[in-house]
């Protein structure tokens, strides 16, 4: 009796609640118990339906955003946790798609060495860079495309240009230094990740941009750039086209971008100009594509505007970590000016670039801080066809993304003792092997821009590798070995206080870097400049 009374009770509260409810209340009522429906059914999905023949798929509530908040976050727990939980090889959902994260050496190799047949990068990257690069340039054109336009500027990387670059640098950040409000007078504090941003782009566009870009970001480009960058949010890898103010920014500043090159390289042409440095756009008005045909002036444009974003990202947050860290072991600044005046001569002459070479430490810091501070988490490919995964069941469909981080491999105990502490030391055996080179027996291949190795079994890859393997590499080590020699002859730093600590990292944008503000003590050397 009670129990039908009841249930007669709710029901007729029901017929009470749909015959007054208002109908925006009914529609929620009915959202809701969409979501509702859809979690449960979700859950069942994951609970009942496992394929023996796919990765694990990561364990969440709600479809379609599925792991993206917890991924977004801090992409590395995620990573960490989750190969914990399910091994190397694990499915996520980001953003509906089914992403499947392959980890360690093998996982490392399998994404990054794929055949073109089989997995591809354009596909993904170039809804979010197009628009910002313009047409016909790194993601806009086919593969063999990018592949030769990686080659005009790798061998426009020469070691002339790059001598150039460490005396234009040199002068650019002592400049920078006399100039700037936060270095007055003899101590005092500065915010690294707001501050490197500026001298770094400062640098880089005095070196590798040319002398016409560098004048130009002290007016106009600043906000170009600016703009421009706004394109890459995240949320762009869903909207990039959507009508938002961001992205009308973003249009805009391109297509002034693209204007503003096109004219510098138009005014050189003509003549106007004497041809007296090393920078990539009059390397790039000399290059030719295998069919003999020179390079448009809107893709020289393009290129420039990807060099400009990809080095920037990179080196600025890089170098932000590089002084950071320092700054938790100043007792390393003495180190670093120790090995200056034994290579250079205590009187300390100009840096040259033979002189970098000659400083394993410096070098160091830089590798060490790449193995931490890797500014790519992620690195993500679109599958073409099922792909077996080698000592497992699993076949991969081609609806998935791949994606790789070889910022894990690099932070294993397995791979380095205790991964988690910053030593640049622990490179002192290696000395040899400055940079990111991959293990010297490996078979060689060339994919159009330079031989690199065929199979990766390093650990340690910051600079990615395959064909779409970073070309910016020695430029990078040119352009921070080169401020970070310039800064330890002018500065020590310190975490105020004399801590230890370090600030966490920022994922919200594309490219990782230090959460801001990260202030730390400075004192000068010696005079002021
Ligand atoms: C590619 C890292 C600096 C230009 C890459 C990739 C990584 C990387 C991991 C591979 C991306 C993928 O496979 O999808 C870094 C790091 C840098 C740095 C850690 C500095 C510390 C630079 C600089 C430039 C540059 C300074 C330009 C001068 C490029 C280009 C590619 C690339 C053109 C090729 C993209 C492709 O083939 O799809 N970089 N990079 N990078 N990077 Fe860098």
């Amino acid at each position: 009796g009670s129990r039908m009374g009841l249930l007669a009770e709710v029901v007729g509260s029901l017929g009470d609640f749909s015959s007054h409810a208002s109908l925006p209340v009914l529609v929620a009522a009915g959202a809701a118990s969409f979501v509702v429906l859809a979690i449960v059914l979700n859950v069942l999905n994951q609970l009942l339906f496992k394929n023996p023949n796919e990765p694990p798929v990561v364990f969440h509530w709600v479809p379609f955003f599925g792991s993206t908040i917890t991924y977004g976050m801090d992409p590395y727990q995620f990573f960490f946790s989750n190969k914990a939980k399910y091994g190397d090889v694990f499915t996520f959902i980001l953003l509906g798609k089914k992403t499947t994260v392959c980890l360690d050496t093998k996982g490392n190799n399998f994404i990054l060495n794929g055949k073109i047949k089989d997995v591809n990068a354009e596909e993904i990257y170039s809804p979010l860079c197009t628009p910002v690069f313009g047409k016909d340039v790194v993601y806009d054109c086919p593969n063999s495309k990018l592949m030769e336009q990686k080659k005009f500027v790798k061998f426009g990387l020469t070691q002339d240009a790059l001598r150039s670059y460490v005396t234009l640098i040199t002068a650019e950040v002592q400049d920078f230094i006399k100039r700037h409000k936060s270095f007055k007078g003899q101590k005092g504090t500065f915010n690294v990740p707001k501050v490197m941003a500026e001298l770094t782009i400062y640098t880089a566009s005095r070196s590798l941009q040319g002398e016409e870009v560098r004048n130009k970001f002290d007016s106009s480009f600043a906000d170009l750039y600016h703009d421009l960058d706004m394109g890459f949010s995240p949320i762009n890898f869903m909207l990039p086209w959507a009508p938002l103010p961001h992205n009308r920014k973003r249009d805009v500043a391109r297509n002034k971008m693209i204007e503003t090159y096109s004219e510098i390289v138009r005014k050189r042409r003509s003549g106007d100009v004497k041809k007296d440095a090393h920078d990539m756009i009059w390397h790039l008005m000399d290059c030719k594509y295998k069919d003999g045909t020179p390079v448009p002036d809107h893709e020289i444009a393009g290129i420039m505007i990807a060099l400009l974003m990809a080095g920037q990202h990179s080196s600025s947050s890089t170098i932000s970590w590089i002084l950071l860290r320092l700054a938790t072991k100043p007792q390393l600044f003495d180190e670093l000016l120790e090995e200056q005046k034994r290579v250079l001569g205590a009187g300390l002459p100009p840096l040259t670039h033979d002189d970098l070479s000659k400083m394993p430490l410096h070098a160091q810091v830089v590798k060490e801080t790449l193995r931490m501070h890797a500014p790519i988490h992620s690195i993500m490919r679109q599958v073409k066809q099922p792909l077996m995964i080698e000592g497992t069941n699993y076949v991969i469909p081609a609806s998935h993304v791949l994606m790789s981080s070889p910022g894990v491999s690099a932070n294993m105990s397995e791979h380095f003792v205790n991964p988690s502490t910053w030593d640049p030391h622990r490179w002192d055996a290696d000395v040899a092997k400055n940079y990111d080179e991959d293990d010297q027996d490996d078979e060689k291949i060339d994919y159009g821009w330079g031989m690199v190795s065929k199979g990766t079994n390093s650990p340690y890859l910051p600079f990615g590798a395959g064909r779409h393997r970073c070309i910016g590499e020695q430029f990078a080590y040119v352009q921070l070995q080169t401020i970070l020699a310039a800064f330890v002859r002018e500065f020590k730093l310190r975490n105020p206080g004399g801590s230890t600590d370090i600030v966490g990292t920022d994922y919200s944008s594309l490219f990782s870097r230090p959460l801001a503000p990260a202030v730390v003590e400075w004192e000068r050397m010696g005079r002021e400049l």
